[in-house]
């Protein structure tokens, strides 16, 4: 496939632990797209999108609601905060946003407060033993529920899908299951509604949902069929993938292209083009490892430049260089055809700027990522380091006007992730994005 080829369904995919800048490329290629689609996570993720002067954040909603006429589908491997979801519809409607393209599965997976207040309950166990921060530490999760939700889907027998919330006379016993299967805490938890309180709230935002409740597999196929083009949009990141990034400290859903199948209902066989969106350097909220993590001024000063501050939780995120081992993973594990790199803008004044292209475990060298935490903990990053550059790029428009040392960061990364770089990100706005071809 030729770079600028524009292929029926396209996925935009995080390389790195999330953050990534995915809303913005999201939000670009939607004008090219009939239909965004959520298949994984719930409002762990968060995308924030700059439309005039305007910073807009999305937890659970695609970002392709933002173009009117545009279907914004929340797909069946999604677990749902509905309360979360309306506040977001809300929240647009009052900035004059169209929201009528919005549908939502009615398989998806409802997140209730009992999953909130056991992923909370967890992660100050964790933390205690740990010896950490209790509202911080542990595995790190943002809090929404996301972990317990899931493992409700995989337990069934309390577990509430968003088809549930127009069956009243079905949704109260399943919640009154759930507060009876619920750990003591959780249910002897003041703070908490009654289960009667949860079930008469949700059948109220079930009457509210109605008309956006529907068989979002089927609808897929429909649009497919019609010659319609899709974009699948990954909540999270694939180092966050359950099953192939850096467990345990990982999220609950498949949230690489891996994810994408099984979460929306779709063929493999659907997805003609995976886009992979990755930063100039690396971050990462929660715990576990991260090799390339740097500390001190420096990581300050990306940070505050980079504004890497959770959209979810705002907590700060954890700044590292660009690893050029993980990323190399993430492309063959997702199958990138296509890499877009944002946030090139931050790295202007540093220099040199540092890559790892190889870590280093017990004296050996080894080019492979080793998705699992407790392996990945003993990697040494091998940093090579390469010339910076002091020039504002945040107007340029074409890569001919990039400095020459950005320019060879760009082709240095594309050499060694194993994908072309086709679009780079310098700065926030929409237009701050240079093509590539
Ligand atoms: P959970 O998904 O809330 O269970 O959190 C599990 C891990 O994934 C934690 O380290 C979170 O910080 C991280 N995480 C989940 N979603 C995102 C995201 O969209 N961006 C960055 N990190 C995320």
């Amino acid at each position: 496939m030729k770079k600028n080829d524009k292929p029926q369904s396209t996925a935009v995919i995080g390389l790195q632990w999330g953050d990534e800048g995915k809303g913005k490329i999201v939000d670009r290629l939607a004008t090219e797209h009939d239909a965004v689609v959520r298949y994984n996570g719930g409002a762990n993720a968060g995308h924030t999108i700059v439309v005039d002067d305007r910073r807009i954040s999305l937890h659970l909603i695609p970002s392709g609601i933002l173009y009117p006429g545009k279907k914004a589908i929340i797909a069946n491997g999604v677990v749902a905060d509905v309360e979360q979801l309306l506040k977001e519809i809300d929240n647009l409607e009052s900035q004059d946003i169209d929201t009528a393209g919005l549908v939502l599965s009615d398989r998806a997976h409802v997140v209730t407060p009992y999953h909130k207040a056991e992923d909370a309950r967890r992660e100050t166990l964790l933390a205690r033993e740990f010896g950490e921060k209790e509202d911080t530490g542990g595995i790190g999760t943002t809090r929404r529920g996301i972990g317990p939700a899931y493992a409700d889907k995989a337990h069934r027998a309390a577990a509430i899908r968003v088809g549930d919330l127009l069956r009243p006379d079905q949704l109260r016993p399943l919640v009154a299951r759930s507060a009876q299967l619920a750990h003591q805490d959780v249910r002897e938890d003041p703070d908490l509604p009654s289960p009667d309180a949860i079930t008469d709230r949700l059948i109220e935002i079930g009457e509210l949902l109605r008309p956006r409740i529907t068989d979002t597999s089927y609808l897929l196929h429909d649009l497919q069929r019609a010659g319609k083009r899709l974009l699948f949009e990954g909540g999270n990141a694939t180092l966050l993938d359950v099953d192939h990034g850096t467990y345990p400290f990982v999220t609950s859903s498949n949230s690489s292209a891996l994810g994408i199948p099984a979460g929306a209902g779709v063929s493999p066989k659907s997805i003609h083009n995976i886009m992979g969106v990755c930063k100039a350097y690396c971050t990462r909220v929660g715990g576990g490892p991260f090799p390339t993590e740097i500390q001190g001024e420096l990581a300050t000063t990306i940070r505050e430049r980079g504004r890497e501050f959770g959209t979810t939780t705002g907590r700060p995120r954890r700044i590292g260089w660009l690893d050029l081992v993980a990323l190399r993973y993430a492309v063959m594990l997702n199958g990138i055809d296509r890499i877009c790199m944002t946030m090139l803008d931050v790295l202007s004044g540093i220099d040199p700027i540092m890559v790892c292209n190889a870590y280093e475990i017990d004296g050996h060298r080894t080019e492979r990522f080793l998705p699992d935490a407790r392996s990945l903990e003993s990697a040494k990053p091998v940093l090579i380091s390469l010339p910076g550059f002091t020039e504002d790029i945040t107007g340029v428009r074409s890569i001919q006007d990039l400095p020459s040392n950005a320019r060879h960061y760009l082709s240095y990364v594309e050499e060694h992730a194993g994908a072309p770089i086709t679009l780079a990100g310098v700065g926030p706005d929409r237009e701050q994005t240079i093509e590539i071809s």
